[in-house]
């Protein structure tokens, strides 16, 4: 059975914990589009992981973990990332660590022009500073550095000396920047090109010969951060949903049976943008504590509202979506009453249909009776509170979508499957 698993709002839905259970079932995992912007997190007893490339499913032995050729990938945080879990016991290798000779790597030039142009605009966006947006904008206009490129010297060399001449000259002049040596450039990156060397494959070939494995897609960032259909501007370079899976793998053959997507119980967003059901003060300030909403990847708060129906069904539609799963209930725990958007408002004129922008939307809610107990440590969903049943229920048929799973903790355990 192949899955795609997706975010189904501003991302940090609890992909990461979602993709360690499901793994258990499938034998390959798949990073398809965005890059070290990501910061997915696994909690194993008192152990935490974050990985920002390497997909969450190689905390499992056995898995063969792929980063397709859809990724960015900043060599120097993937080489960080592969030693910081061999130091911690986690065996990563040419054997289960793949790597496309398509994707295309994020260099220093990249990071400086995301801060400098994130610095220099009116209308901030509020990226991660990780460089995402510079790199994509190479590879489509055709001047990237792919992996391909990167560990060949002469190649490598020559592309990154081409760019230098290029680049140097608008950092100096449009934004009185001193640039970079190719020299002090080229000689550390050489040596990160050797370490990655052995991972580099063709995929294509690697995926024909492993045609009867399961495969599973880790989507990144979540749908209303992709760069046609989420809340352009203030959204990530790559195309999240998850038809990519495909185009950002090759993975021409796969039907992929199941796309599962994962929304909190409420929802998050980092970064600028427009956001309907956000909440100020004392309430958000519950929702950032309790959550633990800080960025996994940049460490900034993260912005707390209550969650967005009318968004989630536009989600559940994009991805064509068969199971939700629904993390962070436990969170909702201990508020006396919890209220869900069901219908956009502009001024005094009620929305009939899903509008082209979420600017100067007001929400309409409908609140629901807290349930005031703890559901960490109930496993069955039958034992969950009564409340916490028909809200879940509420949401179900609302999105038209049925829910499959509902998370109810960080660690690996306090998960529950709804039959
Ligand atoms: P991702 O980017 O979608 O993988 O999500 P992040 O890892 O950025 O953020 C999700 C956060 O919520 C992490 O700290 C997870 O450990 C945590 N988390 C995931 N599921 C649950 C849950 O059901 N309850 C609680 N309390 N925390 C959760
Ligand atoms: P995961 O996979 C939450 C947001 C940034 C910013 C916008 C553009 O952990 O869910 P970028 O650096 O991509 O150019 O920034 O997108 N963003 C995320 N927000 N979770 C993520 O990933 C994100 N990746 C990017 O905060 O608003
Ligand atoms: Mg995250």
């Amino acid at each position: 059975m192949n899955k795609t698993l997706i975010g189904l709002q501003w991302g940090d839905e609890g992909k990461g914990k979602v993709i360690d259970y499901l793994c258990q079932d499938s034998d390959v995992i798949i990073r398809y589009q965005g890059g070290n912007n990501a910061g997915h997190t696994v909690v194993i007893g008192e152990d935490k992981f974050v990985f920002h490339l390497i997909p969450s499913g190689i905390l499992r032995k056995e898995k063969t973990c792929v980063i397709g050729n859809g990724v960015v990938i900043d060599p120097k945080i993937l080489i960080e990332e592969i030693d910081s879990l061999k130091k911690k016991g986690i065996k990563v290798s040419a054997k289960n660590l793949k790597i496309s000779a398509f994707s295309h790597i994020i260099l220093p030039y990249h990071r400086i022009m995301d801060s400098l142009r994130e610095k220099g605009r009116i209308q901030k966006i509020g990226t991660t500073k990780r460089g995402i947006g510079p790199c994509y904008v190479d590879k489509v206009s055709r001047c990237g550095i792919r992996m391909v490129d990167f560990i060949d010297e002469k190649v490598f060399s020559f592309k990154l000396k081409d760019n230098l001449r290029e680049k140097n000259n608008i950092f100096r002049k449009v934004y009185n920047f001193k640039g970079f040596s190719f020299k002090a450039l080229y000689d550390e990156y050489k040596a990160y090109a050797k370490v990655l060397k052995p991972y580099v494959c063709d995929l294509i070939d690697y995926f024909n010969d492993n045609r009867n494995k399961n495969f599973l897609f880790e989507g990144a960032q979540g749908t209303f951060l992709d760069v046609d259909f989420g809340t352009y501007p203030f959204v990530t370079s790559s195309s999240v949903i998850s038809k990519n899976a495909i185009l950002g793998s090759g993975l021409s053959f796969v039907k992929t049976k199941k796309t599962i997507g994962v929304a909190k119980a409420y929802i998050t967003r980092v970064g600028e943008g427009p956001f309907p059901t956000e909440l100020t003060g004392k309430l958000e300030n519950s929702f950032r504590q309790l959550g633990g909403e800080f960025g996994a990847t940049t460490g900034r708060p993260r912005r707390c509202g209550w969650l967005d129906l009318v968004l989630l069904k536009r989600a559940v539609l994009l991805n064509d979506v068969t199971d939700i799963v629904i993390t962070k209930l436990d969170v909702l725990d201990s508020f006396d009453s919890i209220k869900v958007c069901t219908q956009y408002r502009k001024g005094s004129k009620l929305l009939k249909s899903f509008p082209y922008s979420l600017e100067g939307i007001t929400p309409v809610y409908k609140t629901f009776k807290g349930w005031k107990s703890p559901v960490n440590n109930v496993r069955k969903f039958s034992d969950l509170p009564k409340a916490a049943k028909q809200y879940l229920s509420f949401i179900e048929k609302f999105v038209e979508a049925k829910i499959s799973f509902v998370s109810v903790g960080q660690k690996r355990e306090a998960i529950i499957k709804k039959q």
